[in-house]
């Protein structure tokens, strides 16, 4: 068997893994995007990867650096450069940040900063819904604990700070949380986070970090993120903005002290043992920011946030008119601030099918992505969507509920919930 492509044990044990979620309906497969359909479903908020003024900047922006193509190696080897220490300035000035750090990816950021800055005794708590990297940097983490609470529960998060507050040894306390939840699409009441933690810990224990992921470009003035629009700055420990989504590019940046970042460069395993970004990604980083600065983006953000408006009214609108659409639905009363919608039901993947087949590219979720029971259509807008592209949504929807509700009647009806 030993050096063959024959099959052994492993490939008919992996197969048999894949074939329990076959079975489960949770089997992942790649697919390709079909042409000419509405994106109701990609992270590039403000469809930058497609805007032509950022192209513009971004070729300049080649023409005029006279860059290399290839970093050549990990940042503490011959990846570094002048470009990107001044870039890494430039973006942590316009976050009103001490300093930046950059990673090739959200991923590597959030992984290497739990695995290395809690130190043995400490402890991390966690929004019970924050993103799986972090997830990955908790398990490699000497932290003594890690303790989830309920996913935007002050209170809860109260509970748990006051216990750990009560620990015998005065280890310091990292909670983390994210700005935008990437598959509920609701803001961290983070205000109220920060308040907490000041209440329950004191002074000087409490270490908050904010993934701004889904924030980046969108939340804030000039899309600086939640922490800047709400004046946080001074109050957070530390601050991950990704460039893979609202920014058009790939790669992140670590937001926080000199010692922090200092200290990364020194123990986080997946920025020390790397390749670095390439150039050209770092030119499309400063060219994005550069759109950013100048206020190129401004329109494109209150464009979105009159999409998102625009579609929390027609559902409940929707709602109101039609009585099928009223069962199935529960929509809350609350405009949302963030462009994801999450449409709860129990059997996503026949309504994306169903959007799907009307030209509209929407994505279902499902376990272990989210938590079982939870299994939803995520509905993302975009800055480059119409008005049109959404009443063409909220259409079809409609007319789905009501043929889903009648055609299910035997069964009962699919219990539908937009969760904004
Ligand atoms: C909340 C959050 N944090 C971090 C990441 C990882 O970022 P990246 O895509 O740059 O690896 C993601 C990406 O899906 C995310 O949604």
């Amino acid at each position: 068997m030993e050096g063959t492509n024959e099959k052994g044990p492993l490939d008919a044990r992996m197969q048999c893994l894949l074939e329990r979620r076959q079975t489960n309906s949770t089997l992942r497969n790649l697919t390709l995007p079909k042409a000419g359909q509405i994106d109701f479903s990609s992270n590039d908020f403000l469809s930058l990867s497609t805007n032509t003024q950022l192209k513009g900047v971004y070729l300049a922006e080649l023409q005029t650096s006279q860059l290399p193509l290839g970093s050549g190696g990990s940042r503490l080897l011959d990846g570094n450069s002048p470009y990107a220490e001044s870039l890494e300035c430039d973006i942590a000035a316009f976050h009103g940040a001490e300093a930046g750090l950059l990673w090739n990816s959200g991923f590597d950021a959030n992984a290497g900063f739990f695995s290395c800055v809690p130190q043995p005794g400490d402890v991390i708590v966690f929004d019970e819904l924050v993103h799986a990297s972090v997830h990955d940097g908790m398990r490699l983490s000497r932290a003594a604990q890690t303790v989830p609470f309920e996913h935007n529960s002050v209170a809860d998060l109260r509970r748990v700070l006051s216990e750990v507050a009560q620990l015998p040894s005065r280890c310091n306390v990292f909670i983390a949380v994210e700005s935008i939840y990437s598959m509920d699409g609701d803001v961290a009441p983070l205000r109220q986070i920060v308040d907490t933690v000041a209440e329950t810990l004191g002074e000087g224990r409490g270490y908050i970090v904010v993934d701004e992921a889904h924030s980046t470009g969108v939340l804030g003035f000039e899309g600086r993120g939640l922490v800047c629009e709400l004046g946080l700055e001074k109050q957070i420990f530390a601050r991950l903005h990704t460039f893979g989504k609202a920014l058009a590019g790939n790669g992140a940046i670590l937001l926080g002290s000199n010692t922090l970042r200092h200290y990364l460069i020194n123990y986080a395993r997946p920025l020390i043992y790397t390749t670095f970004l390439s150039y050209p990604s770092l030119a499309l980083i400063r060219s994005s920011y550069q759109l950013l600065r100048a206020g190129g983006t401004v329109p494109l953000q209150l464009h979105l946030h009159h999409l998102t408006e625009f579609l929390f009214k027609a559902m409940q609108q929707l709602h109101v008119t039609s009585a099928a659409a009223r069962s199935l639905l529960s929509i809350p009363s609350a405009c949302p601030q963030s462009p994801i919608f999450a449409v709860q039901l129990q059997r996503p993947r026949n309504l994306a099918r169903y959007l799907q087949e009307r030209g509209m590219m929407v994505r279902a979720v499902v376990s272990p992505t989210v938590p079982l029971g939870t299994e939803r259509v995520r509905i993302c807008l975009h800055a480059g969507n119409t008005v049109d592209e959404v009443e063409t949504l909220v259409g079809a929807l409609q007319e789905w509920s009501e043929e889903d509700t009648i055609g299910e009647k035997k069964q009962g009806p699919e219990r539908m919930k937009a969760q904004l």
